[in-house]
């Protein structure tokens, strides 16, 4: 039986909420952990499915992990086995992070290939040219990535975009090759950012994170840390969304604005008065928000992963919006489940076209993947009456507490199960 979400139309959100850890962090994390043998310490770990998934695969790999609330313990043996678990890698695209570490730490590593969320084609060509400049052969074999290293060593490499995967599958191997590697074009996400402090707070020499070369001189071996892990942006973001979207008042805390610069900037175009904190921010909505057009870019650009919080707010917002997807091909599919929803929308291609209406219609909707579930339990709330939100297992991989948060911000909102609805 799967879970849905009832979810009343008409709500204003207001109040304060605390975002967790970021997803996009605690699992790369997780992953580094694998090369220093000894506990590795996580905190501000947020409490969602993906997190003992990957609790899974390192437990695959010969690792003991133990979850207690937000704090993640990683004890890494001498000894690792490099075959990721098939089952437990094919259920979140994530997994593919253990591929640096293994190969690194064992000359070795298969991991099957991903899955994860249904946004378009995930390939791994620049994970694996990345390794293989460092000296390793790759091979897809049997549904899986092969990546085989007597030795890895530094090197100048340049990758064609800048992938977060690959940026990072890069880095985790680099830092035990011998010699310094110089790698151009890298991510700049605040997730890399982060990764890097773990791994230098471990004793890897690492400069330029965060900007788009970044140096590595290869060390040795790495000693196990303690890390707290930064707040989630995206999460923080669908809050700001929300606010904006149902002309309301939130708080967010646990969060460093200057990793959604951009998108509050929209926020601001849109009529919501935004004010920044050291450690959150607070948009407030009192009008209809104004039609703001966007196109999603890598880090510092505006964040692919809110693209369906600024289609949810363009629906509904006064005027035409154009929004530009350049990340990943397949992520308008969830714009068919807002017209049933009664948006007004046109996709021609990498672009939509959006037309605000002043409320939506209520009706069920099928969630495709984590931010698309988010974006449609907001647009539900700017319904005029109750919508059903379907396959909700995909929110839960992203979003801790959302019922929990919504509810205590004023919307109406309860979790049921599938069948008893037919
Ligand atoms: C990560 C995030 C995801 C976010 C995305 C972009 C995680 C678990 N997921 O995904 O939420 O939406 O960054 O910010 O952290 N590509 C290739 N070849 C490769 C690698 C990537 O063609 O070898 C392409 C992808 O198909 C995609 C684009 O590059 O079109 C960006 O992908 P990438 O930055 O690698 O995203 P992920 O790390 O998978």
């Amino acid at each position: 039986m799967k879970d849905i979400f009832n979810v009343t139309g008409g709500a204003r959100l207001a109040g304060t909420v605390k975002v967790d850890g970021a997803k996009n962090s605690v699992l790369k994390l997780m992953g580094a952990a694998l090369l220093a043998e000894g506990t590795t310490t996580l905190t501000n770990c947020p409490e969602i499915l993906d997190v003992p998934l990957m609790k899974k695969v390192l437990e695959g790999l010969g690792c003991i992990v133990t979850i207690d609330g937000d704090r993640v313990e990683i004890t890494t043996p001498a000894e690792l086995r490099s075959d990721a678990d098939f089952d437990a890698v094919r259920q979140f695209r994530a997994s593919v992070c253990v591929l640096g570490p293994l190969t690194a730490r064992c000359g070795h590593a298969k991991v099957a290939l991903p899955g994860g969320d249904a946004i378009g084609s995930r390939p791994l060509d620049m994970h694996q040219s990345g390794l293989e400049k460092l000296g390793a052969v790759t091979r897809i074999e049997h549904g899986a990535v092969v990546a085989e290293a007597e030795a890895l060593r530094g090197a100048k490499i340049s990758i064609d975009f800048p992938s977060v995967g690959a940026t990072e599958n890069i880095i985790t191997a680099a830092v035990l090759a011998s010699g310094v590697t110089i790698l151009d074009n890298a991510a700049r996400e605040p997730e890399i950012v982060d990764l890097c402090s773990m791994l230098v707070s471990m004793g890897a020499k690492i400069e330029g994170a965060g900007t788009s070369t970044i140096t590595i001189e290869g060390v040795p071996s790495l000693h196990p840390t303690e890390h707290e892990v930064i707040g989630d942006r995206i999460v923080a973001g669908t809050w700001g969304y929300a606010a904006a979207m149902t002309r309301g008042d939130i708080t967010v805390t646990g969060i460093a604005p200057r990793h959604l610069h951009l998108p509050l900037e929209k926020l601001k175009l849109a009529g919501a008065n935004v004010e920044t904190y050291e450690n959150g921010f607070r948009v407030r909505m009192d009008g209809r928000p104004k039609a703001v057009n966007y196109q999603t870019l890598p880090f510092p650009g505006f964040p692919t992963d809110l693209q369906p919080m600024a289609i949810g707010l363009s629906t509904v917002a006064e005027g035409m919006t154009m929004i530009t997807e350049n990340v990943f091909e397949s992520r308008f599919r969830f714009v068919d489940e807002m017209l049933r929803l009664g948006a007004k929308a046109t996709v021609d291609g990498h672009h939509v076209v959006i037309r605000g209406k002043e409320k939506l219609s209520s009706t069920h909707v099928w969630s495709s993947d984590i931010r698309a579930g988010a974006g449609l339990v907001l647009a539900a709330l700017c319904a005029d009456e109750v919508s059903t939100v379907h396959d909700v297992f995909h929110i839960d991989r992203g979003y801790p507490n959302f019922v929990e948060n919504l509810t205590a911000l004023g919307a109406t909102i309860e979790r049921a199960q599938e069948e008893t609805f037919y």
